[in-house]
């Protein structure tokens, strides 16, 4: 059986001011009329195949974000088979490891689809068979990745260089986040992909792969969960043992290390219009435009300006004479900023959290 997976529990910093630690980007409505959250659970529900037994989602999110998480999944009759609610981020392997164990309660080892919640995919048609394509190589015991062809340097993704093979290409480097030499060297190269974000694996193997690599997260987890509370459907690790465990990402924990090891590990090409909607001008890239290349979303006048975005929350937003521009308007604070250094608004949040 397949097992839905989406990771809800980061915090979006780049797309400060509307994305908030109490409500964080994949919670927000950011293009279409659903949040990103809702759209990624969504996605995966249409994964089922005669040959694909499709379970309700898990969840894994923050616990400060469990009415976020109930409410929305309520909005689109989205049933969840449970939602584990961590006390404290601790990045995505921990995550993925809890829902591993709860899927192996089971009593199967179903093949986990796991998905960020922060992405936009505008063919779903395509997505739905490459992920079918995902699970029936994973089904043999290796981890798959969907891969992405690039088109920019990016330095927040990581970058699989793979060789091809039967069935699925198998992933013969991972580099998780290069800074921006090597990453114009990867373009170059032109072998490369960018990893999605989304695995397809069995829970065992996850949980094998995790042991090989980092056996200190694997233990540490596996006492948060034995000391988990059940509350219908939330599912909360121990609070005490969940903040000993080591803060590390998929990516860095595992996939870095699977090539060369004895871990199968293959990709799987995702060509679907996906869009990781990591800063604010990803977000214009998406959001559908007037003839001068604007985006205005919300109360919004706009003379004599092209390529810009306007997103008005709480006032009306006036823009005359700019190009190129984002401008983001909430009822406590307003962020104006060149469409290609949104990147930078990490930056101002670093700064608020360091002097709050
Ligand atoms: N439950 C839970 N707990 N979820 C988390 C946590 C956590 O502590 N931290 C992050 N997440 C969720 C985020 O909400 C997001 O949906 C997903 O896990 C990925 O985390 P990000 O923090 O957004 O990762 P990233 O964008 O820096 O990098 C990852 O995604 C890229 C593609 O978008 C990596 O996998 C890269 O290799 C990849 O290219
Ligand atoms: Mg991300």
């Amino acid at each position: 059986s397949v097992q839905p997976v989406v990771m809800a529990g980061g915090s979006g910093t780049r797309l400060w001011p509307l994305s908030r630690a109490g409500y964080p980007k994949q919670f927000l409505v950011l293009t279409g009329n659903q949040s990103l959250f809702q759209e990624a659970t969504q996605r995966l529900a249409t994964l089922g195949a005669s040959d694909i037994a499709l379970k309700a989602p898990l969840i894994v999110g923050n616990e400060e974000h469990r009415f976020l998480v109930l409410d929305q999944l309520r909005e689109t009759k989205q049933d969840p088979a449970a939602v584990l609610l961590e006390p404290s981020g601790r990045n995505t392997a921990p995550a993925l490891t809890l829902a591993a164990l709860q899927a192996l309660e089971g009593g199967e080892d179903p093949v986990l689809v796991v998905t960020p919640a922060d992405q936009t995919v505008t063919d779903p048609a395509s997505f739905t068979a490459a992920l079918q394509q995902a699970v029936r190589v994973a089904t043999t015991g290796a981890i798959v990745i969907l891969g992405i062809t690039p088109d920019s340097p990016e330095t927040g993704y990581g970058y699989i260089r793979s060789t091809p093979e039967l069935g699925a290409a198998r992933v013969a480097q991972f580099v998780e986040k290069p800074d921006l030499e090597t990453a114009k060297r990867y373009l170059a190269e032109g072998c490369y992909s960018w990893n999605s974000g989304i695995f397809v694996l069995r829970a065992s193997v996850w949980l094998k792969a995790l042991e090989l690599f980092r056996p200190d997260i694997a233990a540490a987890t596996r006492t948060a969960f034995a000391a988990r509370k059940v509350d219908d459907k939330f599912v909360r690790p121990g609070k005490a043992e969940f903040a000993l465990v080591p803060s590390e990402s998929v990516d860095y924990a595992v996939m870095e290390r699977c090539p060369g090891s004895e871990i199968d590990i293959r990709v799987v090409p995702l060509s679907a219009g996906w869009n990781d909607l990591g800063a604010w001008d990803a977000v214009w890239q998406v959001a559908g435009k007037d003839d001068s290349g604007n985006a205005a979303i919300g109360d919004v006048i706009l003379r004599d300006s092209s390529n810009v975005l306007v997103h008005a929350s709480s006032r009306l937003v006036s823009v005359v004479g700019l190009e190129d521009v984002v401008v983001v308007e909430t009822a406590d604070a307003v962020m104006v900023t060149d469409r290609s250094r949104s990147q930078e608004v990490k930056k101002i949040v670093n700064a608020l959290d360091a002097s709050g």
